[in-house]
């Protein structure tokens, strides 16, 4: 297990050089088995949540390479349609392999995915949406089995826009019969990048990044070379980090509209922000003012995903904050440890009241989950003093050359081995 050490107090200075999107190549990979012939897809970070898809592909008989940040996938082979539970259980969001498994197979089975560091993660509206479209599903000793003589075009609702069950859904109505309409769907950017490599493959997707989704179904889907989009929820943390620490960074690849709630919470704290196509230049003094109240939503609302990491800028922000999580129950773990660096932060439920300090001092701290670990990160380069984050598993899940990439900025961070 790795740990970082962290001498906190520098401000950050530099461009950042964004990672593809996880959230969106991992339903990419999972649509790369919807045809038989060869799929290329560019900018896959190098990230322990895409090792663990790619070793789900490989057991299902694909052939899956890679070459730098360019991942090749042939699924001519294919033949299962078990997804392995010790993969699958790493990898929660592995879930929406059952759209494109039983579009490939008109099979699929998988071990019920429990919930995880954040919370309890259901699946029901994945499958009462697999059900719509005529799939039946059994679920036994911890195992759920789907399986569909014919998948046919309906009409969805959602009763919660979720953006697992969005993209499952849209993975088995691509070469289903007739039309499929998601009413209530997730409007998430990484579902427009997904219709867009469907579309690249001769799918008929149309509407996302609204509330109205449109599929008709086709018949066969062509290779694909396709270019997932920047990651924004890292663009996130790197924009939150200078915003924190103070100085002056740049993204590039991203277009502000991704991460818009954010950059209007960033200027609420008295961050200057210039946005020019997908550039977006983020100046701090790092003694900033708190905001009033912060609510995660459902894009474009403030995303959960940066909810920890925002908390952390709180921590130093003059005056008090209110932080409400509304998407998981438990995305506060991080807050105990923030506490040992000497933050004001108290939890009740899905609140948190952060009141602002003068200073963090650096401490040892535990990551238990993959944003809450870049929250400490965040909070430790703040810091006064040295800080060590432990269990770095959990940030290498969504962050790639994250060490690095703060290096470039001046942070001072090493990487150790416990
Ligand atoms: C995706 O998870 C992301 N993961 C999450 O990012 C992100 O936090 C989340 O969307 C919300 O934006 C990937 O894309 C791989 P949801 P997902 O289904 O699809 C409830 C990260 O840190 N729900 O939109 O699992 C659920 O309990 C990760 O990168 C049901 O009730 O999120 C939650 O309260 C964490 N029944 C809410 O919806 C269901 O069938 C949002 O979940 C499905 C979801």
């Amino acid at each position: 297990m790795d740990k970082y050490i962290i001498d906190g107090g520098k401000k950050l200075y530099g461009t950042v050089n964004l990672q593809g999107a996880k959230n969106s190549v991992l339903p990419l990979l999972a649509g790369s088995i919807l045809t038989d012939k060869p799929v290329k897809i560019r900018r896959v970070p190098m990230i322990s949540d895409v090792e663990n898809m790619l070793r789900i592909l490989i057991e299902l008989g694909c052939k899956a390479e890679r070459d730098g940040d360019c991942t090749m996938i042939d699924s001519a082979n294919a033949v299962s349609h078990e997804l392995p539970a010790r993969l699958t259980k790493e990898l929660r969001s592995s879930v929406f392999m059952l759209g494109s498994v039983l579009t490939r197979f008109r099979r699929a089975k998988i071990a019920y995915p429990g919930g995880c560091d954040i919370g309890l993660r259901p699946i029901d509206l994945h499958l009462k949406g697999l059900q719509r479209l005529g799939v039946k599903i059994v679920e036994e000793n911890g195992f759920i089995s789907c399986s569909a003589d014919v998948l046919k075009g309906a009409e969805i609702l959602l009763d919660f826009p979720s953006v697992g069950a969005t993209e499952n859904i849209i993975l088995a109505a691509v070469k289903a019969e007739g039309r499929t309409l998601i009413r209530n769907a997730a409007k998430e950017p990484e579902i427009v990048d997904l219709q867009n490599f469907l579309n690249a493959m001769g799918a008929k997707v149309q509407g996302a990044g609204g509330s109205t989704i449109v599929i008709d179904g086709v018949k066969k889907l062509h290779g694909v070379e396709y270019e997932a989009m920047c990651d924004r929820i890292e663009a996130g943390t790197f924009l939150i980090a200078a915003a924190t620490c103070g100085g002056e960074i740049e993204t590039k690849g991203l277009n502000s509209e991704n991460i818009a709630a954010l950059l209007h919470k960033l200027s609420e704290n008295g961050c200057k922000i210039y946005t020019k196509n997908d550039r977006i230049i983020l100046s701090s003094t790092g003694r900033l003012k708190a905001t009033d109240i912060v609510e995660t939503m459902p894009f474009p609302g403030f995303p959960t995903d940066l909810q920890a990491q925002y908390s952390a800028l709180c921590c130093t922000a003059s005056g008090t904050s209110l932080v409400v999580e509304n998407l998981f129950e438990t995305r506060y773990k991080y807050a105990a440890q923030l506490k040992r660096m000497g933050a004001d932060i108290t939890v009740r439920g899905r609140t948190a009241v952060i009141r602002g300090v003068e200073k963090l001092r650096g401490a040892s701290v535990t990551a238990e989950d993959l944003r809450g670990g870049a929250a400490l990160v965040i909070a430790a380069l703040k810091a006064e003093g040295k800080s060590t984050v432990l269990d770095l598993s959990y940030v290498d899940r969504g962050y790639s050359e994250f060490e690095h990439k703060l290096k470039k900025l001046g942070a001072q961070i090493k990487r150790v081995r416990v």
